[in-house]
């Protein structure tokens, strides 16, 4: 069998499938996952897929210990012929490599993992679920399993790609939320680790948004590490702002993820004869344009939600809110046209999905 050739087990006890209940977010997990291993030496090796299951780890794993982990989120969408389409995989997989890189965690073969991927959603296929909105979540992650307390590069690595059906996000209709703007915490700072997807970014803003949400907010909006003025991301998701008639998006400046949705809605809107501009965006700015009257609306991009607009911002002990409160057009739009490629409903003028 060559190096390359993904070894199949199939399960012989498939689950029950989730039926009529909610499936949220990441709740649910399909019959198989896929495996692949690194060791210094030999490089990555034995891709294969397996019954989905809990995988045994050396206690001394170094990824437990000092975070040496890079994850990615896609979706396959159910067409209404039945079809199934991923959306932009490539762009993900091209972007675990820079996470990869980031992290120290030697690359992956792009084309050997796009194959696991599409393999191992043909094989759990009839996990994709139908109902409008839903999808099927797609998790591939990265560790590092060397048993090693040593602060270095670990020698051995385990790539996993776990699938999960999920809910439709907005079941109730696009419903625009509370953001508090961080004064305290920070997410990340240029020259850290902002830019990549792994673990550490998320765990170091669970604070932040606990006291959002304790606070009544659902997510927070993310200023930069060092003047504390500039936007970065909100909640997990890049952010973008209406101000007058162009969409206004902070620059990736190696603090902020290079979101796949980010890009997908840059590309709609240029494409709609929107002028884009990522730059720097202070929040003394989007103070201004909202009491000049100039901010028309603020919304988040992201693979879970597509978007999420806001519907009010708290700084500073003031409550402002944008757009009247309601769903701006262009972040309609934007979920709109992207959803309809999505679920192959219109047109894939950028060649989205496959
Ligand atoms: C997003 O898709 O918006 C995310 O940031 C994914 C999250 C579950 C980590």
């Amino acid at each position: 069998m060559g190096a390359y050739e993904i070894e199949i087990e199939r399960t012989s006890s498939p689950k029950e499938k989730p039926q009529g209940e909610a499936l949220g977010f990441g709740r649910f997990f399909t019959d198989h996952m896929f495996l692949m291993d690194y060791d210094a030496g030999e490089g990555w090796h034995h891709p294969r897929i397996v019954p989905y299951g809990p995988i045994a780890l050396d206690p001394a794993a170094k990824a437990f210990h000092y975070a040496q982990t890079a994850f990615e989120g896609l979706k396959a969408y159910r067409t209404d012929e039945g079809r199934i389409l991923l959306f932009r995989p490539r762009s993900n997989l091209a972007r675990l490599n820079r996470s990869n890189e980031r992290l120290s965690i030697p690359p992956i073969d792009e084309e050997l993992a796009l194959r696991a991927l599409k393999e191992l959603v043909r094989l759990d296929r009839d996990w994709v679920p139908s109902e409008p909105g839903t999808s099927l979540y797609i998790r591939p992650f990265i560790i590092a399993t060397e048993p090693a307390l040593g602060v270095s590069p670990s020698r051995q690595y385990r790539f996993v790609v776990i699938l999960s059906p999920v809910g439709a996000y907005y079941a109730q209709g696009i419903r625009p939320v509370s953001i508090h703007v961080e004064p305290d915490y920070v997410r990340a700072v240029r020259g850290g680790l902002g830019a990549a997807k792994t673990g550490g970014n998320y765990a170091s803003g669970l604070r932040a948004q606990e006291g959002a949400a304790e606070a009544g907010h659902a997510q927070v909006l993310w200023l930069d590490g060092v003047h504390r003025r500039y936007i970065e991301e909100v909640g997990s998701m890049n952010v973008f702002f209406r101000i007058g008639d162009a969409a206004v998006t902070p620059a990736l400046g190696g603090s902020i993820l290079a979101g796949v949705t980010r890009d997908s809605a840059i590309r709609l809107l240029r494409s709609w004869d929107v002028p884009v501009e990522e730059r720097a965006i202070s929040i003394d700015e989007i103070v201004e344009a909202h009491e000049s009257g100039g901010l028309k609306e603020a919304f988040g991009t992201g693979t879970a939600a597509v978007v999420s607009p806001i519907g009010e911002l708290h700084w500073r002990g003031e409550r402002r809110v944008v757009g009247g409160g309601e769903t701006g057009e262009l972040c309609r739009r934007i979920y709109g046209s992207l959803t309809a490629i999505q679920y192959g409903r219109a047109p894939d003028p950028f060649g989205w999905t496959e």
